[in-house]
């Protein structure tokens, strides 16, 4: 029985040849149309690693030019599955004086269009990297001449993680279908929201309005992130309504991996339900990959899935997932140009 749920109906997933197009019209030549794809979110284990690779893989087979980051620092296993030599250069050289350009870190892997920038052996300790450091190496990622950069930031919610997550133009959260990787998710959800609001505060300088509203907590009935978002707007809808579009441009997604049933697979549906009536905020389902003996037969060949059996379903699943991605950041950016 097929129990894998797409949230998508067939119009609105692309193919191959379709993503081959979006990914010229986000060609490498316009850099500012660049996307940084983050997936983050749950413990190890869940997949964060299954889907960077092959979500990057897709891209690239496409033909658009990818560049793969390991922040998952401590647990870096991207170059393995990508046949990565060890270099001799990872991420905290950004850092160094002799290197001028952040292209000098990326290797390539064995897969045409696809580069890597290791994070293994690294000496950085993201979860603990300086203000300053951070900003620089969000800028450096930000000058990568790629079309898609894609972020395996690893377990965790350190504020630099989550820095990195809401920096990124798509948020992917990845969870397995059991009630502690969900409230993991949660909890990762909610750390972030409050980073990016303060984020919002400082660019929309809204401080003193949220801080007016958090202290009035009790008595306006605040018992939510949502209820704080309504009160906001409530307050002022003119600046409420662009804290809440800004906390949308999370532009969060959600994956469900290692699904056994087809209730397993509507759990991405509950939890994008709980995110709007919670936090106030959309989340993507994106939909389910299967349990599948092949993902962890293809991570002892130390060979991505789409690599060592390229017809494998779960293969084609993530393609969909990609394709919905591009086309949706494709009509963002087409919307965008027509209003300048
Ligand atoms: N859909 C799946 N079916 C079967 N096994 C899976 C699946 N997804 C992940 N795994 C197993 O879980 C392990 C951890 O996956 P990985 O992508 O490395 O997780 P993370 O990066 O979140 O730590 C893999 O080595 C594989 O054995
Ligand atoms: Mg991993």
């Amino acid at each position: 029985m097929d129990h894998n749920i797409n949230t998508k109906t067939e119009e609105e997933t692309i193919t191959s040849t379709s993503i081959h197009q979006e990914s010229k019209l986000l060609g490498s030549n316009k850099s500012s149309y660049k996307q940084i794809l983050a997936i983050g979110g749950g413990k190890g284990g869940v997949g964060k690693t299954l889907v960077t690779a092959n979500f990057a893989i897709t891209l690239a087979r496409a033909g658009a030019k990818v560049t793969l980051v390991d922040l998952d620092l401590g647990g870096a296993n991207l170059h393995t599955c990508l046949g990565v030599e060890m270099s001799s250069r990872t991420l905290s050289d950004v850092f160094s004086s002799d290197i001028e350009n952040i292209e000098d870190l990326c290797a390539p892997t064995i897969v045409p269009n696809l580069q890597l920038i290791s994070g293994a052996h690294d000496s950085l300790n993201a979860a603990n990297l300086p203000h300053a450091q951070k900003q620089k190496l969000i800028q450096r990622l930000q000058q990568l001449k790629s079309d898609y950069v894609i972020l395996d930031l690893g377990a965790g919610t350190s504020f630099n993680t989550l820095d990195f997550f809401i920096a990124a133009d798509v948020g992917i959260l990845v969870v397995l279908p059991e009630p502690t990787s969900i409230e993991n998710a949660y909890r990762f959800i909610k750390s972030a929201f409050y980073r990016k609001l303060k984020n919002i505060e400082h660019q929309l300088d809204a401080r003193e309005l949220v801080d007016k509203i958090v202290e009035k907590k009790e008595e306006l009935g605040i018992k939510t992130p949502a209820d704080l978002l309504s009160a906001i707007e409530n307050e002022s809808s003119d600046l409420g309504g662009k804290v809440r579009l800004a906390m949308n441009e999370m532009n969060l997604k959600l994956v469900v991996n290692q699904t056994r049933t087809g209730t397993d697979a509507e759990i991405g549906f509950g939890v994008k339900n709980v995110c709007k009536k919670y936090f106030g905020i959309n989340v993507d389902y994106l939909g389910n990959l299967e349990y599948d003996s092949a993902v962890w037969q293809s991570v002892r060949r130390r060979k991505p899935l789409a690599v060592e059996f390229p017809t494998n379903p779960l293969v084609a699943t993530m393609q969909k997932m990609v394709g919905h991605i591009v086309a949706e950041q494709a009509e963002k950016i087409k919307n965008e140009k027509s209003y300048e």
